[in-house]
């Protein structure tokens, strides 16, 4: 059984609740595109995540899809743990996969994490011997995948490890929302790292039809780390 994520209010928490996202299966109308990659390798980029990034209603959906009794649970592009852990924490075998090795050590270091799987790998390529009853790809993870090749990848890695009568979930973005203009400029303080406060700056750098590429910057009083990336807001 296939089963997609339904509105929810704050699919990708890098941004502030926002009520317009909505369930979309994606499995059709990819465009050729060329990975452009994306900067979680930077450890201190990874140090800020959770502070960018805290428990949100994404995971409130995700977590309970696991059940009460404890099951088999991949999580792919499973960024610094936060979901593994919790699912972990209520006696799920949990897989966390990621390619970013400086996102699994802040996971690596969370509590019950040492009862998690942690394997550095790409949703594409990851393979293993194991069958799950729930595969998830939460933070909006599928939409890294910007070739119509990587994201069947994906897929075929999900339908390759699912156990008979298991479930997928993974949500996309509402097309219908204008995210360039929801994220142009958009400014907020994420936190404190060091007692320095952080001020997180999104600029537009390109966008060629449902592709959006973006700079996000953190600001502190004697730094500013920056990362760039690109999704499909489909
Ligand atoms: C926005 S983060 C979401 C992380 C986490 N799932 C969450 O909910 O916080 C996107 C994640 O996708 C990961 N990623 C990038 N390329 C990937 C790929 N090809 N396969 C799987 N994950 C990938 C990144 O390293 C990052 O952890």
């Amino acid at each position: 059984m296939w089963s997609f994520s339904n509105a929810f209010t704050s699919a990708f928490k890098e941004l502030d609740p926002i009520p317009q996202f909505k369930a979309t299966a994606k499995l059709g109308g990819f465009l050729e595109r060329r990975d452009k990659g994306m900067d979680y390798q930077q450890t201190q980029i990874a140090e800020i995540y959770d502070l960018a990034n805290p428990w949100a209603q994404d995971y409130d959906f995700y977590l309970p899809l696991a059940g009460v009794r404890p099951c088999s649970v991949l999580d792919l592009g499973c960024g610094t743990g936060t979901l593994c852990c919790a699912l972990a924490k209520r006696g799920h075998r949990v897989t966390g996969v990621d390619p970013a090795a400086a996102l699994l050590a802040v996971a690596r270091s969370k509590p019950h994490a040492a009862q998690v799987e942690w394997v550095e790998s790409s949703a594409q390529s990851y393979k293993s011997q194991r069958r799950f009853d729930l595969i998830v790809m939460t933070g909006h993870a599928f939409q890294v995948l910007l070739t119509d090749a990587d994201a069947l990848a994906a897929l075929e890695t999900m339908r390759g490890h699912l156990k008979e009568r298991g479930r997928i979930a993974f949500e996309t973005r509402n097309q219908r929302v204008d995210w360039v203009g929801e994220w142009s400029g958009r400014q907020r303080l994420v936190g404190t790292l060091a007692r320095r406060q952080l001020l997180e700056t999104l600029e537009i750098t390109g966008q060629d039809g449902e592709f959006i590429s973006f700079q996000t910057s953190y600001r502190s009083p004697h730094e500013t780390l920056t990362t760039s990336r690109e999704l499909e807001c489909i």
